[in-house]
């Protein structure tokens, strides 16, 4: 039976990618965006569904999950990929608003609770149900707390802490659903030229999809509450 994915933030960058290289697979990716517009503009290209989401609005969520089960019935795999940045804090921490990081983790971190919230009856439902949180290298506090690794110096508080936090929550998914057979994991894409940087990432958006994609699709042998990049583990 073909399965079906939903990828939020999946208009544009890695999500579009991982959405397509979904369908290259012959799963049924959902193309999830806040905007109408550029969602079924993205989703009309990929040939794919599309469903309205904004990961901070729980109405829009909710709405998402109805539709899902009422035209699917099931949710196989879980993409929670839509992330923003304010890139204001080379200033340093001490400067940064703390409305700046409500904004940041509004997204990065209540919105990804409250997707997963929503669509973990559908996940339930499938055989053998995929989450994969898209975190980032900046999460890692081991690799930001290296004095000679390239970490050190993007000390930015909001998205790296947003990321750190979703690393803890996808160890505390994986763990309350240890004993199913749904696996939740991490994926760290590495630095991709999208938007999200002013297209500064070294690599594409196709390869910063492609731990997801193999995260979403990952057979009972996989991990779960792992932390991943293309060339295996990371450090917390
Ligand atoms: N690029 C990198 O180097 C890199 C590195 C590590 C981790 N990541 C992570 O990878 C993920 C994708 O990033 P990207 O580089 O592809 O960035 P991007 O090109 O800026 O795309 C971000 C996507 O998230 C969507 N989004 C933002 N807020 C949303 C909301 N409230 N509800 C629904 N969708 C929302 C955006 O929609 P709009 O078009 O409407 O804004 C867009 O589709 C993020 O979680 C990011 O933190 C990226």
């Amino acid at each position: 039976m073909t399965k079906t994915a939903l990828i939020t933030g999946a208009n544009k960058g890695i999500g579009y990618e991982i959405a397509r290289l979904l369908g290259e697979r012959g799963i049924t990716a959902i193309v999830g965006a806040r905007d109408e517009e550029r969602g079924r503009a993205a989703a009309e290209r990929l040939g794919q569904p599309f469903v309205r989401l904004d990961v901070t609005d729980a109405g829009s969520v909710t709405a998402a999950a109805k539709w899902i089960e009422h035209e699917y019935g099931v949710l196989d795999i879980l993409v929670n990929n839509a992330g923003i940045v304010i890139w204001n804090e080379d200033a340093g921490p001490s400067a940064t608003p703390v409305d700046d990081l409500r904004r940041v983790y509004e997204t990065n971190v209540f919105g990804v609770v409250t997707v997963t919230n929503a669509m973990l009856p559908l996940l339930r439902r499938a055989p053998a149900a995929r989450i994969v949180n898209m975190s980032s290298e900046l999460g890692s506090l081991g690799l930001a707390m290296d004095v000679d690794g390239p970490f050190w110096v993007h000390n930015y508080l909001s998205y790296n802490s947003s990321k750190s936090a979703l690393n803890m929550i996808t160890v505390s998914y994986a763990k309350e659903l240890w004993d199913t057979p749904i696996k939740v994991n991490a994926a760290n894409p590495g630095h991709c030229a999208t938007d999200l940087n002013g297209h500064s990432g070294l690599r594409t958006a196709e390869q910063g999809a492609a731990i997801a994609v193999e995260l979403a699709t990952l057979g009972a042998d996989g991990p779960t509450g792992a932390y991943l990049e293309d060339a295996g583990p990371i450090r917390w």
